[in-house]
């Protein structure tokens, strides 16, 4: 991000540090040279509150600068320079008046998912100083939104970096736990949120509103299911425990791996349970050279799992029929239930019935681990 580019974009989930990196990055531009201009830019900005105005402020304070600096209650001036510092609102801009920004070395433009095709059209063109820079900060909206154009397009002339708050070293508590409430109380949308996905169409989302994310306590629950799937280079094994108790169906323990040889499945395998070897181990019918290896070295119990026309959406009709729970900790479970979608018709806007063979392989695994119970003439019913 420091290296010289003509775009630079920082996009990401809430919190990853975005804003702050760019404030101190103008600053810095300032300090270092006193005839340094820099815009500030937002699509809307009603009112210099909601600008970067006081971040940047702090910057310089922080960074101990406030005697380079003279701040009025509309810019920032550089002591000793012809430098200044100005934040607008690109509707606030017509053809012409956006010339005023001709001189301008560094333009930074936050909450660039906002930005309309027409502001970046008039002010690409409008930064113009040699070696002038643009830099955009945002939290990734729709994938058709102008700015992820911008970027795809421009690819030679830009550098763009995903950051979350995952990789913020900087990160205060207060945030942290407020990304971890989110995923425990909506994990519908802590992907968009917070990991900076696109906002989804969450209504084709086949688990939607049917899961939630929660530490149970398993004590004199009986009943134990074991289930995996099998991948190898693209799609991982995934291996999981699940229980069900009265309504509950509870999700603990996942195990993933990529490109585990045949004889290494038992790690994955053995961290399921300790009681692994003596029970069942309902497994992906594909590939019964598998489920023989894994009977013949110590998982006797390995069964294939009966597969019929419709099996896929008995077993989910058979899952939606629960309340369902995941463990914290099984992150990619947990994943996957916020993305495993219906497809929606292109032209129509509509929810199909077709599922999308993605983001599926734990879910997978659960409808294996429960294949005793669900069968094409119906499920067993399951009470307390
Ligand atoms: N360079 C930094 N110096 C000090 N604190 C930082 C720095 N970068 C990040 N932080 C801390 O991390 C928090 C999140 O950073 P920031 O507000 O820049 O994130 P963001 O990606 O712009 O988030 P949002 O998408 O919510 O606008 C800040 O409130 C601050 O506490
Ligand atoms: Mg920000």
């Amino acid at each position: 991000m420091l290296e010289p580019k003509r775009y630079k974009g920082l996009k990401g989930g809430r919190g990853s540090g975005k804003s702050h990196f760019f404030a101190e990055d103008v600053v810095e531009r300032m300090i270092l040279d006193p005839n340094h201009n820099v815009v500030c830019i937002r699509e809307i900005q009603k009112s210099l509150k909601f600008s970067a105005k006081k971040l940047v402020e702090d910057k310089i304070r922080e960074f101990g600068a406030s005697s380079l600096f003279d701040i009025t209650l509309t810019e920032i001036r550089r002591v000793g320079g012809t430098g200044v510092m100005i934040f607008q609102g690109m509707q606030d801009h017509t053809a012409d008046s956006i010339k005023s920004l001709e001189g301008f070395n560094t333009a930074w433009v936050e909450e660039a998912q906002s930005i309309s095709a027409r502001s970046i059209e008039l002010l690409l063109p409008t930064i113009r100083a040699e070696n002038s820079e643009i830099l955009f900060s945002w939290n990734p909206t729709n994938e058709t939104d102008p700015i992820e154009k911008l970027f795809k397009e421009e690819s030679d002339s830009s550098i763009c970096i995903h950051i979350n708050y995952t990789q913020n070293r900087l990160l205060p508590d207060t945030l942290r736990d407020e990304a971890e409430r989110h995923l425990r109380t909506s994990p519908e949308t802590f992907n968009h949120v917070w990991l900076g996905d696109y906002k989804k169409q969450s209504d084709a989302l086949i688990f939607k509103n049917k899961y939630r994310v929660a530490e149970l306590d398993t004590t004199g629950w009986e009943r134990k299911y074991f289930g995996m799937d099998f991948g190898f280079s693209q799609d991982p094994n995934a291996a999981v425990r699940v229980w069900v108790e009265g309504t509950i169906l509870y999700i603990d323990r996942e195990q993933y791996g990529i490109e585990t040889e045949i004889n290494e499945l038992h790690y994955l395998i053995d961290k399921l349970d300790a009681q692994i070897k003596q029970s069942v181990l309902r497994c992906d019918s594909a590939r019964p050279e598998t489920i023989s290896y894994l009977r013949n070295h110590g998982y006797h119990n390995a069964t294939p799992v009966k597969k019929w026309a419709g099996s896929v959406e008995d077993g989910i009709a058979f899952m939606r029929s629960f309340d369902i729970v995941i463990h914290p900790d099984c992150k990619k479970i947990i994943d996957e239930f916020s993305r495993y979608s219906y497809k929606i018709d292109k032209m129509s806007g509509d929810i199909t019935s077709i599922i999308i063979d993605a983001h599926n392989h734990g879910i997978d695994a659960i409808r294996y681990a429960l294949g005793g119970l669900i069968t094409n003439k119906g499920f067993f019913v399951v009470s307390g």
